[in-house]
């Protein structure tokens, strides 16, 4: 191609890129189509798949670097060899293991998920990973998905909120983040095939919205497809999805990746916007054949359909384009930071996190804090109290630095009082979708951690889930609602020898709870990576005051989940097909509109302080498209104790034409305030996220009409309702 032509393609990519509005550097634009037209047609190909598990091929006669991902949202993964899933049993890759996006979410506290990001991406960056493979921003429809502890909640508004400074965060380090597992991987029954169907409605409000603001507000520079069906096609090369709506209408300049293993046709790959096909083998193939990379959809075959002419290289050259482009934002960047891993802050930021995203669900009589000079003999009972929760669970698991386990936090925050621990029920262990029951006698377990609750002050039962399988695990969902392994037999025995009990569940997703009402107090405690111990004991010490609140619903039982609530194509899907038959009614926005109460409900979790909200005021009665809506609220912290609350405001369309949710939430803000401080905040919502997505014009409609906006401290909890119009 003569240098005339290269000039023009400069300005064509790059006018075209404007078009969408991704600020594209021309420089390294025309840098780009300078190597393009240097690479040889067998390179560029190469550049388009797996070389090994974890990297994809470079260039090494251009210096074109391999580009190199780790798993996972939590922290930098141990390094896996070459070509098999084992570890590679190096000795300088540990890392700090933060806490589960579930936690992050819980926070409700955007400043602190950057931070979260800044960290984590350091690690990688330290690690010399050029993609991290992580947020998971999966939309929570059912409590039974292995998978909800990686994600962001039942929410869309809180998981885009909460995802796009992670993001950013992480690329500031020069890796990529790469947002997953788009779209519509809500459970992990038939992950790798089930076809999922449902509204475009249900689609574009509820599903989509995380990954359209992690492309449009947080510029992710990758996006990984998911391995399920949509409509009859898989998601990681989709034509409505990826080229329509992810490089079309959201104009993503990034690159696309597979889940691994996740591509099933070179053509469809080819031309369905996929650009770097990663996996465990293909064609197939078992998980490591000789040379398996070289027969991957988009390695032989492809190359073969590009010289028959079937398929134009200039579909090669696209993937290219993306692929160098990641690169001048990772690798190539000779300004990129270094990273370090382990560090005191990385720590830090980890127990940070997990102090404010525990959730507070019950404290009758101030049963929290504890009062550490006072309280004599405590007697810590459950698995979990020392259970490791950094391992297992999938391919989140890491090999971290330190865990500190409940009972070690507890141990030494309450120094002086008498702690026995009991295991009161033991899990077994799991391999990889196989699940393997302990051998310990657990009638015996059972009288002995009756034998300790007797002689303790108070009891804290530790409990909950963990990362065996069909528990919070990839690959597999839940069997059912309640706490597993007896322990909701084991918490009877134990309340009925001693009334002074507490719960703290370990877990990424909701249970039932028989025993919430015999329980003193009870805390969502999630899985919280290194600083476990340290950030529980903080909380239930009162150094800390909570401030988390649940990014998602507890069901009082399974059928009140709008996933459950409708026969087995619902959930899990008859094994080929699936329909979300609740549509856009997911979480609160189903038990909200069908009226069915909650254990405890989206958005709600107590504090040591109590607050109280008044004089709540939009900055106008009337609005048309294109402002943005201010809402002022006062808030006061009514205790003398310094604590944060999280202000929520939920909307409901008085006038809609059709069905709409009773309330979505629209915006939040997360307020600290000393005791007996009073604050006046201030919240904004674009009068665009009132429109509903309208399937007649296959576009977002905002009607005219009255909307009610109600300012609560949680999804229930509504403390003022304003009414406004739009025009
Ligand atoms: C797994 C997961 C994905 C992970 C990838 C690499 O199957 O679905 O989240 O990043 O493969 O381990």
């Amino acid at each position: 191609m003569n240098k005339y032509l290269i000039a023009f393609a400069v300005y064509a990519s790059v006018a075209c890129a404007n078009v969408f509005g991704q600020d594209i550097d021309q420089e390294i634009e025309s840098k780009i189509e300078v190597i393009l037209n240097r690479l040889t047609l067998e390179e560029k190909v190469k550049m388009c798949h797996a070389q090994s598990k974890f990297s994809s091929a470079g260039v090494e006669r251009l210096g074109i670097p391999e580009i190199w991902m780790s798993d996972g949202p939590h922290g930098v993964r141990a390094e896996i060899e070459w070509d098999s899933w084992n570890y590679a049993g190096w000795t300088n890759d540990s890392c700090t293991a933060f806490p589960a996006l579930t936690c992050l979410a819980a926070t409700f506290n955007p400043e602190l998920s950057y931070k979260y990001g800044l960290a984590v991406g350091e690690e990688a960056r330290y690690r010399k990973k050029d993609i991290l493979l992580g947020p998971g921003v999966n939309i929570y429809r059912t409590p039974l998905n292995g998978r909800n502890f990686e994600y962001m909640g039942e929410d869309p508004h809180l998981a885009s909120v909460m995802c796009v400074p992670y993001i950013k965060g992480v690329q500031t380090n020069g890796v990529a983040a790469c947002v997953k597992h788009y779209v519509l991987n809500n459970q992990e029954v038939w992950r790798s095939h089930i076809n999922v169907q449902l509204s475009d409605r249900a689609l574009h409000e509820i599903y989509l919205p995380a990954f359209k603001a992690a492309v449009e507000e947080g510029d992710v520079w990758s996006i990984m497809g998911a391995y399920n069906k949509y409509n009859g096609q898989h998601t990681s090369h989709h034509d409505v999805l990826i080229n329509d709506i992810l490089k079309g209408d959201w104009g993503f300049d990034g690159v696309v990746v597979t889940d691994w293993g996740s591509a099933h046709d070179t053509k469809e790959a080819a031309l369905n916007g996929l650009d770097i096909e990663m996996g465990t083998g293909t064609d197939g193939l078992t998980s490591s054949t000789e040379n398996a990379y070289d027969y991957y959809y988009l390695a032989k075959p492809f190359l073969e359909m590009i010289k028959s002419g079937e398929i134009d290289e200039s579909v090669v050259d696209d993937k290219v384009r993306r692929i160098l482009r990641l690169m001048y934002r990772t690798n190539m960047d000779t300004k990129r930071p270094h990273g370090r891993k382990g560090n005191k802050e990385h720590f830090d930021v980890a127990r940070e996190v997990a102090q404010e995203g525990i959730v507070l669900l019950k404290n009758h009589k101030a049963f929290f804090p504890l009062d550490a000079e006072t309280t004599k003999t405590i007697a810590v009972i459950g698995e979990n109290a020392t259970r490791m929760m950094t391992l297992g669970g999938g391919s989140s698991e890491l090999k971290t630095i330190h865990e500190i386990s409940p009972l070690e936090g507890i141990q030494k925050q309450f120094s002086k009082a008498n702690i026995i621990h009991s295991m009161g029920y033991a899990s077994g262990a799991s391999a990889y979708g196989r699940v393997i029951p302990s051998k310990l006698n657990a009638n015996k377990l059972k009288k002995e951690a009756v034998e300790v609750a007797k002689q303790a002050d108070i009891v804290l039962f530790v409990g909950g889930l963990n990362k065996n399988h069909e528990q919070d695990c990839e690959n597999g969902d839940r069997l059912g609602l309640n706490l597993p392994f007896g322990q909701d037999e084991l918490l009877d025995e134990i309340m009925a020898v001693n009334k002074n009990t507490a719960v703290i569940l370990v877990s990424g997703n909701a249970v039932a709870m028989p025993w919430q009402n015999k329980a003193k107090a009870i805390v969502q405690a999630w899985y919280l990576g290194s600083e476990t111990g340290h950030a529980l004991a903080d909380v239930i010490s009162g150094d800390v005051n909570p401030s988390g609140k649940l990014p998602f619903t507890f069901p009082v039982k399974l059928e009140d989940n709008g996933a459950h609530a409708f026969d087995e194509l619902s959930y899990p899907g008859d094994g080929n097909d699936q329909v979300y038959k609740e549509d856009i009614l997911v979480g609160y926005r189903w038990h909200d509109t069908k009226k069915i109460k909650p254990l405890y409900e989206f958005g709600f979790g107590l504090s040591y302080s109590s607050f109280s909200i008044s004089g709540a005021s939009s900055d106008q009665k009337a609005y048309k498209a294109g402002d943005v809506i201010k809402v002022d609220v006062e808030i006061k912290n009514t205790s003398k104790v310094l604590g944060a609350e999280v202000v929520q405001v939920y909307v409901h369309d008085e006038d809609a034409s059709l069905m709409r949710p009773e309330k979505e939430l629209k915006a939040f803000t997360k307020v600290k305030l000393e005791g007996g401080e009073t604050q006046t905040v201030q919240l904004e919502i674009p009068a665009s996220a009132l429109a509903f997505y309208d399937e007649k014009i296959n576009d977002w409609n905002l009607e005219t009409g009255k909307y009610s906006l109600m300012i609560g401290t949680s999804s229930r909890d509504i403390k003022e309702t304003i009414e406004i119009e739009i025009k």
